[in-house]
């Protein structure tokens, strides 16, 4: 199928080009934690933080994929390993425009992990693990999630019956059950800063 397909890319505007146009350099941060370790909330108030700086970038949240270009997937390891092959893929599209990702996806496993960093590139991947105690999740529970999957209603749930492999060196790691949300947020912006700026 493959030898019928003739890509264009050299000809296109270049990345480069792009991120001069929108005076910044483009990096994927790639948050990854337990659902309700604080992924969704620490990325819409970064996002927020971003564009009063200056900064253009786009959130790419699971839940949010999951209405439309993962609709068809599930949370078997297979169907979670397709589903970051995807969100990846489109993370990349994104740099490739010159704009930042703020990706936050369970992304339970290294394999899984490693699989978005190969794809999006090793320059470009900030790993950030987003760190609350089971427990801590467990309680704050706010879709209601946990609860069902305690009573036995949804099955392999990272946390419960399926595993979070804790991520062993993250580039950052944020603690939510000790930071607040803008002490967390100030922590990512403070050290990407360095590595969104274009110095002219
Ligand atoms: S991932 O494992 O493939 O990275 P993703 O981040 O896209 O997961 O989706 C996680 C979200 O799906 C959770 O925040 C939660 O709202 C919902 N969800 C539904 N079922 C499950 C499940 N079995 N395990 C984890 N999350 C689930």
């Amino acid at each position: 199928m493959q030898e019928n397909i003739h890509p264009i890319f050299k000809n296109l505007l270049s990345r480069c080009d792009k991120e001069k146009h929108l005076h910044q350099r483009a990096i994927a941060l790639w948050l990854t934690g337990l659902s309700c370790s604080g992924k969704s909330t620490i990325a819409q108030h970064l996002e927020r933080l971003l564009y009063t700086k200056g900064f253009f970038s786009q959130v790419l949240d699971g839940d949010n994929l999951r209405t439309g270009i993962c609709k068809n997937l599930g949370f078997s390891i297979y169907d979670r390993i397709e589903n970051i092959r995807r969100v990846a893929e489109v993370s990349k599209l994104f740099l490739n425009s010159g704009i930042i990702t703020i990706n936050t996806f369970i992304s339970p496993t290294y394999q899984i992990r490693s699989l978005a960093k190969d794809i999006i590139g090793s320059d470009d991947f900030v790993e950030i693990y987003i760190n609350a105690p089971l427990d801590v999740c467990e309680k704050r529970d706010v879709k209601g999630l946990y609860d069902k999957a305690r009573n036995g209603l949804i099955s392999g749930f990272t946390g419960i019956d399926q595993t979070y492999e804790v991520p062993l060196m993250p580039d950052i790691e944020i603690r939510t059950d000790e930071l607040n949300v803008e002490e967390s947020v100030d922590c990512i912006y403070n050290h990407i800063l360095p590595k969104i700026t274009i110095i002219n």
